[in-house]
């Protein structure tokens, strides 16, 4: 489902609340714990973008422990949204105070969330704002039925089913702490209503805190008509508390992230080995193999092979492409194009339709143009290549001088001979070629070959006198008598149609 469906509970949610201050002690982390990041979005991130899609005309996220993060990170991923402070963490209900107070005039209900949910689902509210909306409550309260309640707030019914308060773990009797529907932590109710109670809402508790949830039971008492929605899928409703919990939830976002894209007709080799973002779109007949992890705002083409074992970061895959073993982070792969085995491309890596980055080669911010091929132990950087052309093994792009980093510019058909190395900024025409172990540090006209390179010289002989006795000298000694037996029996047998042999000049790295 996108955020452009438009839900039918439209209008109906006036403001949301999201209730993200508490320390998450829990966690053992320096990072506040809504900012811990879980199948591409932080755990706030996943709840923003669950109540997105009610449109609601103010959002309200209380922030209290490391604040400055958590506002920085809203004001990327939801600038809408209003950080409300909360200065001392005095419980979810003095939070929920704090975030109503900041509210102007709320047209309909109010929304409020924990901010430690991340696996809500959009279809998980609207079905609770219609339940609301149905039974024409003050206040409903989100459950669900688990099979280990532990450490949850417990939902009591009335012998008629009604909903007559939460009771936290740590408050329960032992009838209580048998209860297995809790409380999800997601409520919708009448703005003044909820205000109204939570002034009255005391810290009688074992935590010494104010619970929002005791104004459920206060409005009760009030004999207001409240409700309790139980959620279709129970994990829509579970928090995360610690690095444990965290873990699952991720394990089951991915599950539901594989289980629609399977559906959807991805081939998916090894559901337990391979992650997918939230945020990543994969079109139908994609092959993904075992260690594949696509990531952020990575799209893949139909018919594209990913894996095994490559991850893939911001990366745009086309049609038919193929990634082996590859680490890939903000780079676009072209139709058709091949990456791997054991490649490293960097952000700003373009690759053109059916262009080839083969194994061990690193690139950064390349253009590598249409059939263009880069096939062994090269680096590439700073660099725009043409179509058709072939960079050979052991190749570098020279880009760093230390200070600068400086481009450089291959045409179409070129032919960079192996061990070159390419002094930017620095131009190879159009049809050009390169003599393998050269260092090029001017031009190379189109058409040319740049050869810069020492010229070879043999010093015959040199094995038999310098190193006599050695078995290199022995296996010398015993070509040069071969070489004269051959001599002898070639004027009796000539030869006429040999090739001539190789030039200087003719020395290519190719592929
Ligand atoms: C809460 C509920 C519990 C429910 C569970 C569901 C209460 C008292 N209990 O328990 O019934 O079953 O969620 O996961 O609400 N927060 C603030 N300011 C504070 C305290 C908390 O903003 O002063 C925020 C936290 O950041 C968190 C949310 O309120 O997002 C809930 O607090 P948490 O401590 O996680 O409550 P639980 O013990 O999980
Ligand atoms: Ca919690």
């Amino acid at each position: 489902m996108t955020l452009q469906d438009t839900p039918t509970t439209d209008g109906a949610v006036g403001a949301v609340v999201v209730l993200a201050a508490g320390q998450g002690t829990r966690m053992r982390s320096r990072m506040p714990k809504v900012l811990h990041p879980i199948g591409g979005r932080s755990l706030l991130g996943h709840v923003l973008a669950a109540a997105a899609p009610l449109l609601a005309a103010q959002t309200v996220v209380v922030v209290g422990s490391g604040r400055e993060a958590v506002a920085e990170h809203l004001s990327a991923v939801a600038p809408e949204a209003l950080p409300v402070v909360q200065e001392e963490q005095l419980g979810s209900g003095h939070a929920a105070a704090v975030a109503l107070d900041a509210l102007t005039e709320v047209a309909g209900a109010v929304l409020i969330l924990n901010g430690d949910a991340p696996l809500l689902r959009e279809e998980t509210l609207t079905a609770l704002v219609r339940a609301h909306q149905q039974a024409g409550d003050v206040l409903t309260v989100l459950t669900a039925e688990v099979a280990d309640p532990t450490g949850l707030g417990r939902i009591v019914r009335d012998a008629g089913g009604a909903v007559r308060a939460i009771v936290e773990e740590r408050d329960a009797d032992d009838a209580q702490r048998a209860i297995r529907e809790v409380n999800a932590g997601v409520y919708i109710g009448d703005a003044a209503a909820v205000r109204e109670a939570l002034t009255r809402v005391g810290a009688a508790n074992d935590q010494g805190e104010q619970y929002l949830t005791d104004v459920l039971g206060l409005l009760v008492a009030d004999g207001a008509p409240v409700g309790g929605h139980r959620a279709a899928d129970p994990d829509d409703t579970l928090g995360c508390n610690d690095q444990r919990e965290l873990a699952a939830r991720r394990r089951t976002m991915n599950d539901r992230v594989l289980d629609d894209l399977m559906r959807a007709g991805v081939v998916v080799v090894d559901p337990q080995t391979t992650w997918v973002d939230v945020t990543v779109e994969v079109a139908a007949e994609v092959v993904l193999h075992p260690g594949t992890q696509l990531l952020g705002a990575t799209t893949v083409g139909a018919g594209a092979v990913v894996g095994p074992d490559s991850t893939l970061v911001d990366t745009e895959v086309g049609e038919g492409a193929s990634v082996v073993r590859s680490h890939v982070q903000l780079a676009e792969i072209g139709p058709a194009a091949t990456v791997g085995p054991f490649s490293y491309l960097r952000p700003g890596t373009r690759l053109g339709r059916a262009a080839k980055v083969g194994a061990y080669v690193e690139t950064k911010n390349v253009q590598l143009g249409e059939g263009s091929k880069v096939p062994h132990l090269s680096y590439v950087g700073d660099a725009t290549i043409g179509d058709h052309s072939n960079i050979g093994a052991a190749t570098v792009f020279v880009n760093y001088d230390g200070v600068d980093k400086h481009r450089t510019t291959v045409g179409d058909h070129v032919r960079i001979g192996s061990d070159t190395m390419l002094v930017a900024p620095v131009t190879v025409g159009d049809g050009a070629y390169t003599a393998a172990g050269s260092v090029i540090t001017t031009d190379v006209p189109p058409g040319a070959m740049g050869v810069a390179r020492a010229r070879q010289r043999n010093v015959a002989g040199w094995v038999a006198r310098r190193r006599p006795g050695t078995p290199g000298a022995e296996a010398a000694a015993a070509a040069d008598d071969a070489a004269a037996a051959a001599a002898t029996d070639t004027r009796t047998t000539e030869s006429a149609d040999r090739p001539p042999a190789a030039t200087d000049d003719d020395q290519q790295g190719r592929s």
